[in-house]
């Protein structure tokens, strides 16, 4: 099966767990979209939901299917997100923002009761750090930010190259929030929380992607099958080892 096959199949999953009336966060990236295209054959069956999007990317797909739509102005708290993520680890600690849209993923991943991360197996990883971490930064100061995260991160103990994002035309790629991304190589990050905590010290950085203690629930699909992981379970093995 194709990398593509098996994030169908995790949305796949995923829909199982979509119930009428739901208030849903509409993820970004290629297994969202999986998702949403399979949540608009359910609209289409006659299924009464409502999402909020992540992206204009995801909204433009949504209203192709005639999901029906609301922001989170109208409805400040979700039921549930399904997204995708970059990297995930054992704690479903994630990484994300790969498609750029990781702020408004944030928004509303935390404005919501769950959030359900759906991946193939390639995204799990023991220790986040491999894919490099989008920081969305406004574009005022924009090399007094990166000479900031540079030294701050480094007293968290991540160093590595930190790149402004390029759109496929060669110009710095601008979220649909109107800033930049800085991509951070940090190979590994061996102590997430504290990345975070030095990273909200810098006041050019919007937000970064690191999800901690955001995700719920994982889907992860593989040759193994499809597996389905939960925050609290892993929470109380992990207590119980110690
Ligand atoms: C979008 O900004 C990201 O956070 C995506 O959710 C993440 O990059 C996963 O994307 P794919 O599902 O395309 O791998």
């Amino acid at each position: 099966m194709s990398a593509d096959a098996w994030k169908r199949a995790a949305a796949e999953k995923a829909i199982e767990y979509i119930t009428p009336g739901m208030k849903l966060g509409l993820g970004t990236g290629s297994t969202a979209a999986h998702f949403v295209d399979l949540l608009g054959q359910k609209v289409a069956d006659g299924m009464t939901v409502v999402g909020v999007p992540t992206s204009e990317a995801t909204k433009n797909q949504a209203e192709a299917l005639s999901i029906p739509l609301a922001t989170l102005d109208d409805i400040p708290f979700l039921d549930l997100t399904v997204d995708g993520a970059d990297e995930l680890d054992d704690r479903l600690r994630l990484i994300k923002g790969g498609g750029g849209a990781l702020l408004r993923e944030k928004i509303v991943a935390t404005s919501s009761d769950r959030m359900l991360v759906i991946s193939d197996f390639s995204k799990r990883v023991e220790t986040l750090g491999s894919f490099p971490l989008p920081v969305e930064v406004i574009q005022f100061g924009l090399r007094a930010t990166l000479q900031l995260i540079e030294v701050l991160s480094s007293d968290a103990g991540c160093e590595g190259d930190i790149a402004v994002r390029k759109s496929r035309e060669g110009k710095p790629f601008i979220t649909d929030n109107g800033n930049m991304i800085l991509d951070c190589s940090f190979g590994r990050i061996d102590d997430p929380e504290a990345l975070d905590e030095a990273l909200k010290y810098v006041p050019g950085v919007v937000e970064h992607g690191l999800f901690l203690g955001i995700a719920d629930h994982a889907i992860i699909s593989g040759p193994d099958g499809v597996v389905v992981l939960d925050a609290e379970q892993i929470e109380i093995a992990a207590a119980e080892e110690h």
